[in-house]
């Protein structure tokens, strides 16, 4: 590691002083003159909008929390913003970019996952990604898994505090529903764990994001048991075989199935000979036997015609590998690549449905989406467990009186076209408008978007930020506010969406 700068030496040294003699300090901190420098930041960048955007001044990898203590007291000393990154999938980039001087506490080496299946729970380092998190549950047993998403290169970090939902959730609810400790540095390099962080904070960091509060090394989940066998099936449908009118009976029913029952509707663009149409397609996981799945769906959606020859049966963690589009045949092992198989610039936004939008609105949106092939819509009905849990439970409010969610993707290849995807995404969101919840408009932490709203540098004010807070916290960011407060009085983990301080004004 070369510290050829005086300010690189100074916080060099500050990180060293602050760690126990028997602490190891080399290999922790990359300036950006080191070889690996580069390697290391590009690592875990998703989202290929902001692989040019500014640049660190140091790469902090910790091993240890005493590490991490080290780092926010000396970034403290020499005015050096935080970002903390797990897994890199920040829509927005929040975790590895910044406008001002700043520095990265990328937490890839602390990944550790301990299962204890006796007791149904595991105790996973932040910088764990789901696919190392599921691989390990499954090592040890076929009938235990954990409610979180869907792409394995996702860090648990991250994820988790910010909600986390995937194929199971209608089962078993959010991931952030089955925390049952945490520990994290906080804004003074104090460990605090569930009990000395208090209810308040514990409860901010299960669905507030949280970067807003401090860097979480290691969270402790409660295991959720499910059976040997569960069945998948997709159903693919253009609009000329029905697509509309199954969608449209889609909405009404799939948040009222059976919370074993899952099936997720996406929407996408194909194109034979020139000619672009929209096709939908209705995925399935269902927590059973086949036999019990078509006794199901054949009475509540008959029009799927689902039969027998449709469905699969499999273990949990192959449902996760053909989720994740892996053949089943495929051993769990690459679930453990923390490479994703492909990035590329992209935009994303959310919006949540309480009433099913009609034939004409479907038909409006269908004919936006052809005009662009790359982009895709996903459907997630919610209903089941999420509807029990009440929605000041955890910061994330979308629970009982929500039909299903949308996420709206589009990606592309050459870095002039990002203008026109996004004025088209744009276009798109403001189409959905009549549709989709208002006050607030609803989204999703973990899709987070700027164009909701972002925070003033160094301060914001509470209505700036109540913009953008709202959508994504509803009642519950008035909460958070007074955590954040209270935990960070001087506002110490800004970010553009990061949760504002109130001030006596
Ligand atoms: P990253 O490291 O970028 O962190 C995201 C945010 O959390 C940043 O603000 C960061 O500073 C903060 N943070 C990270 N680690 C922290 C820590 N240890 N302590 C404090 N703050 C921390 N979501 C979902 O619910 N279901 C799904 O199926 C999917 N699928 C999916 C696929 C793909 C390809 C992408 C790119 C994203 C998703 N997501 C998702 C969204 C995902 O949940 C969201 O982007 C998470 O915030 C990613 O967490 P990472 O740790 O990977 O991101």
């Amino acid at each position: 590691i070369s510290f050829c700068s005086s300010t690189d030496q100074s916080f060099q040294q500050c990180f060293s002083s602050h760690l126990p003699p028997s602490n190891i300090t080399y290999d922790v901190i990359f300036t950006q003159n080191s070889s690996q420098y580069s390697s290391i930041l590009q690592s875990s960048i998703r989202n290929l909008r902001f692989s040019n955007a500014s640049k660190p001044r140091y790469l902090v990898t910790p091993y240890n929390e005493d590490h991490i203590q080290a780092t926010i007291i000396c970034s403290k000393e020499h005015h050096l913003q935080v970002r903390v990154r797990s897994g890199g999938h920040d829509y927005e980039g929040l975790s590895y970019i910044s406008d001002v001087p700043f520095i990265v506490i990328d937490l890839f080496h602390i990944r550790s996952v301990m299962v204890d299946i006796k007791n149904e729970y595991a105790w996973v380092g932040a910088g764990a990604t789901l696919g190392e998190l599921y691989y390990s549950i499954s090592a040890k047993s076929n009938v235990h898994g954990f409610p979180a998403g869907s792409c394995p290169t996702v860090g648990v970090g991250g994820h988790i505090s910010g909600g986390g939902f995937g194929t199971i959730f209608r089962k078993y609810g959010l991931a952030a529903d089955n925390v049952i400790d945490a520990k994290m540095v906080d804004v003074n390099g104090n460990v605090l764990d569930r009990k000395s962080m208090g209810e308040d904070l514990f409860w901010a960091i299960r669905g507030g994001g949280g970067a807003s509060f401090g860097v979480i090394f290691s969270w402790k989940l409660k295991l959720v048991r499910v059976p040997p066998t569960v069945t998948v099936f997709k159903t693919v449908k253009s609009l000329e075989q029905g697509a509309t009118k199954l969608l449209q009976k889609w909405q009404n029913i799939a948040y009222k199935f059976h919370h074993d029952l899952f099936v997720h509707a996406v929407i996408q663009v194909t194109n034979s000979n020139q000619n672009p149409t929209v096709q939908v397609s209705f995925d399935c996981l269902f927590l059973g036997t086949t036999e019990r799945l078509l006794s199901s769906i054949q009475r509540s959606f008959p029009e799927l015609g689902v039969t027998q020859e449709n469905c699969t049966e499999m273990s949990w963690i192959q449902s996760v590998l053909y989720f994740a589009g892996y053949s089943i045949a495929e051993s769990a092992d690459v679930l453990l690549n923390r490479t994703t198989q492909s990035t590329q610039p992209f935009k994303a936004k959310s919006d949540y449905v309480k009433e099913a939008i009609p034939k004409t609105g479907l038909e409006g949106l269908f004919k936006m989406v052809v005009e662009e092939e790359t982009s895709m819509l996903i459907l997630t009905p919610y209903g089941g467990r999420m509807k029990q849990i009440k929605s000041s439970a955890t910061p994330f409010p979308y629970r009982s009186e929500y039909l299903y969610g949308i996420q709206y993707l589009i990606s592309w290849d050459v870095a002039d076209e990002t203008g026109k995807r996004i004025g088209w995404m744009r276009r798109l969101y403001k189409y959905m408008e009549p549709y989709v919840s208002t006050a607030p408009r609803a989204a999703y932490l973990n899709y987070r978007d700027l164009d909701l709203g972002r925070n003033s540098y160094p301060n914001t004010s509470y209505v700036e930020s109540s913009e953008w807070g709202l959508k994504y916290f509803n009642h519950n960011f008035n909460r958070l506010v007074r955590v954040k407060t209270l935990a960070d009085p001087h506002n110490f983990f800004w970010n553009e969406q990061s949760i504002p301080v109130l001030r006596l004004e």
